[in-house]
Parts: structure tokens; sequence; C-alpha cells
């Protein structure tokens, strides 16, 4: 290139980026460029990886977006989908899947039922993943080191598999820590003893993340986890006495240990930023905004927040046994009795157990500017955290 047109061309270069700067504010020079995101979690964040495994989230799951099911929790999508779609990269394939995959910018290791801790227990006993985190970042490690073996055979598989760089210069996003509570309120433990279990619970989730700082990775996104005492499947489940229920019709107890575990998680992250001084840890208090929108529900547009769009009776259109999507036969017919409700775009849970697109876009539109964080980056400057 000659000497002047080098120059327009930078002077151009210049003016675009004024151009977008001013756009959205002075502190889009700091925006990061996250070429791939990869996800760890449960059914907060799971785009595939239990249906892949275990069987699909049947219909109506995926009916207001998708159209059809697609391994989601949910009519639509997810906040790890809308997080995806703000950078501009698809949406995140499951690990698990085996067909019709695109690794090229991420991956999603989360896996409905999934806790930090492996549990005792089976998937058909008690409902919990054996896709525990720990097995979670044993499929990570395969993962990195076999697409870049098969990454260098070229052809299609360059296509499919993110390159080797993406591995430091991702997103690492984690929504965990929800079903290590239920699991332990489930059988039959106090609030006080599982509030003794999550020292332990969340030294595990200390070492997934040391885990993957080891393989290279270097900027979080932390999830705390959401205010589990709202949930249907909490409250039909384990009744509590009057007193106990808050103004938004939740069980105080419950929320309250999804609290105390959400302030050692911050703690925790604290420690991570010491132990880690090269990495970057945004904590994003995802509770309170999902309190909010359940406590502020029809200021906000939506109706009875405890109430499951899907599902089958009872005072939470909730029913443990029958699930959204669960079908019984009669005279040889196959009858759905977890049918959806007419509007989900105005319901705030899903299935008793998730939250519906509506709920999800409201909660990222939140999180997205960097409010509820800590440091309050917004997500798509989540490369500069506050560093030691
Ligand atoms: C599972 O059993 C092992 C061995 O007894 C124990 O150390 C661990 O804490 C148990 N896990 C859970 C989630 O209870
Ligand atoms: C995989 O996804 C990337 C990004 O969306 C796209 O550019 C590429 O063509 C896809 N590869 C295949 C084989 O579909
Ligand atoms: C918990 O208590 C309920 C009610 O007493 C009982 O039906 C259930 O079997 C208990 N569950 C476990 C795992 O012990």
């Amino acid at each position: 290139m000659e000497p002047s047109k080098r120059l327009a061309a930078s002077l151009l270069c210049w003016v675009v980026i004024f151009a977008s700067s001013a756009q959205t504010g002075a502190h889009s020079s700091t925006q990061c460029h996250f070429p791939a995101i990869f996800n760890f979690g449960d059914s907060n964040s799971d785009t595939g990886g239990l249906s892949a495994a275990f069987g699909q989230a049947p219909p109506p799951n995926g009916e207001s977006f998708f159209h059809h099911p697609a391994g989601r929790y949910s009519d639509g999508r997810l906040v790890i989908d809308f997080a995806a779609q703000s950078f501009g990269l698809p949406y995140l394939s499951a690990y698990l899947d085996s067909v019709g995959t695109n690794f090229s910018h991420g991956a999603n290791f989360a896996t409905a039922g999934s806790t930090i801790r492996p549990q005792n227990t089976t998937l058909t006993q008690t409902g919990y993943s054996p896709i525990s985190l720990d097995v979670q970042l044993f499929q990570f490690e395969q993962f990195k080191s076999r697409s870049g073996y098969f990454r260098q055979q070229g052809g299609v598989f360059e296509e499919l598999l993110p390159k080797q760089s993406y591995f430091s210069e991702a997103l690492y996003t984690f929504d965990i820590g929800q079903n290590d509570l239920t699991a332990g309120l489930f059988q039959n433990l106090t609030v006080e003893q599982v509030k003794a279990s999550v020292p332990d619970i969340l030294e595990k989730f200390s070492t997934a993340i040391k885990n993957v700082y080891w393989q290279g990775g270097r900027y979080f996104w932390i999830h705390n986890t959401g205010p589990v005492g709202c949930l249907a499947y909490v409250i039909d489940r384990l009744p509590i006495l009057v007193p106990q229920v808050d103004m938004a019709g939740c069980a105080t107890p419950f929320n309250h240990l999804a609290q105390y575990f959400n302030q050692l998680l911050k703690e925790t992250v604290i420690q991570l930023r010491s132990d880690l001084p090269d990495a970057t840890f945004t904590y994003v208090d995802v509770y309170s905004v999902k309190y909010q929108l359940i406590s502020g529900a029809r200021k906000y547009g939506f109706g009875n927040p405890l109430r499951a769009c899907c599902g089958h009776g009872g005072k939470y259109n909730y029913n443990r046994y029958f699930g959204c999507g669960s079908a019984i036969y009669k005279d040889g017919q196959k009858v759905v009795i977890g049918k959806s409700c007419n509007n989900p775009s105005k319901a705030i849970i899903w299935d008793g157990v998730h939250y519906t697109q509506a709920a999800n876009q409201w909660v990222f539109n939140k999180i997205v500017d960097g409010t509820f964080s800590d440091p309050p980056t917004p997500l798509s400057q989540a490369c500069h955290g506050h560093k030691q």
C-alpha cells in the first residue's frame, strides 16, 4: 500500500473507532473481543447436554423461539444464549451432542441437574446429573487437547473446532450450585446441615476454576445462585410454616441458604483473585436480579411469579410426578398433561424449576451492563476486572 493510502486507511480506522465509541459511551475503547465462550453449569445454562445423554427435554420446551425442543429447559433462549448473541457469537453447542455441533466459538459443558460435588445417587434415583462440575472439567480437558490435535488435520475440523489461542482468549462462564443445595434439602438435611456443607462445595468449585486457569483460561464470569426458595419444585415439596413465607410468597429459609452460599461464593472469588492475579473474575449477583423480578412481577408486566407456565395442576401448576411435557396413555392414546400456558411471554417461571425466555431476557438485560456485578464491569468488558 502506498503511504498516502495507508494514512487514509488508518485515519478511516480511527474514524470508525471514534464513531463507535461515541455511540456506546466513553468505555467502548475497552471492549473485549472474546472469540469463544466455554460454559460450565446446570440447567440454568444447559443448551443440550442432558438431552444428548439422557433423553430430550420434551416439547413444549423450545416452543417460543426454536419452535421445537432445543435441549433447553425453557420455552426459548437462556441467559447464556443472550450472552453469546451479545458478542455476535453463535449459540453454544453442547459438548455431549454428537450431531450438528459446531464448536468453532465455544462449547457448553453444562447439563441439567449438575452439581458441583458429585452425588452418591444415580440420575434415576434422585434426578441429579452424573455430569458434576469435576466431570465437566474432564470433558473440557479432553475437548481442548483433542481439538488441538484434530484442528491440525485441517479440512472440516478447522471450521468446527476452536483455534488453540481461543482457550486463553475466551470467556469462561459458570452458573452452578443450586443443585448442591437442593440435593441436601431433598435428602431431608436441615438448612443448617446444608449450610455446613457449603465450604466443602465451594472448595470443589475453586479447584475447578484453578483447573481451567491451568489450562490457560483467564477471563471468568461467575453467576451466583438464584432465590431457590421462590421455585415451585422446592416450595411444593418442602412445605414450610407461614411465618417463614415472605411478601413475594417465597420460602425465606431456603432463600437465606442461597444467600449464604452466595456470600461464601463471593469470598471464594475474592480468594481466587489473589491466588490467580493474572486472571480476571466477575462475580454476578443473579440472585438479586431474579428476586427483584419475582417480587416486582406485576410492576414489570408479568403474571403470578410463582406459578409455572408449563405444568400440571396444584397451587403452582407444578406436579413433581407430571412435569412440563409429560404425557399419559389413555385408551391407547397419548394425552399430554404437562401443557404450556397461553402466553409464556407473561410468565416468569416456565416449569416450576426454570425460567421462561422472557424472564431470561429480563435477567440478561439487567446483568449485561455490570450493575449487578463485582466489580461493576459490563459483560462486554469482562476481560478487564479489578486486578490485584
Ligand atoms: C459421597 O460419599 C463420599 C464418601 O462417603 C463423601 O465423602 C461425599 O461427601 C459424598 N458426597 C455427597 C454430595 O454427599
Ligand atoms: C461453524 O460456525 C462458524 C461460526 O458461526 C461458521 O463460520 C462455520 O462456517 C461453521 N462451520 C460449519 C462446517 O458449519
Ligand atoms: C424425607 O422425608 C420424607 C417425609 O418424612 C420421606 O417421605 C422421605 O422418604 C425422606 N427422604 C429421604 C431421602 O430420606
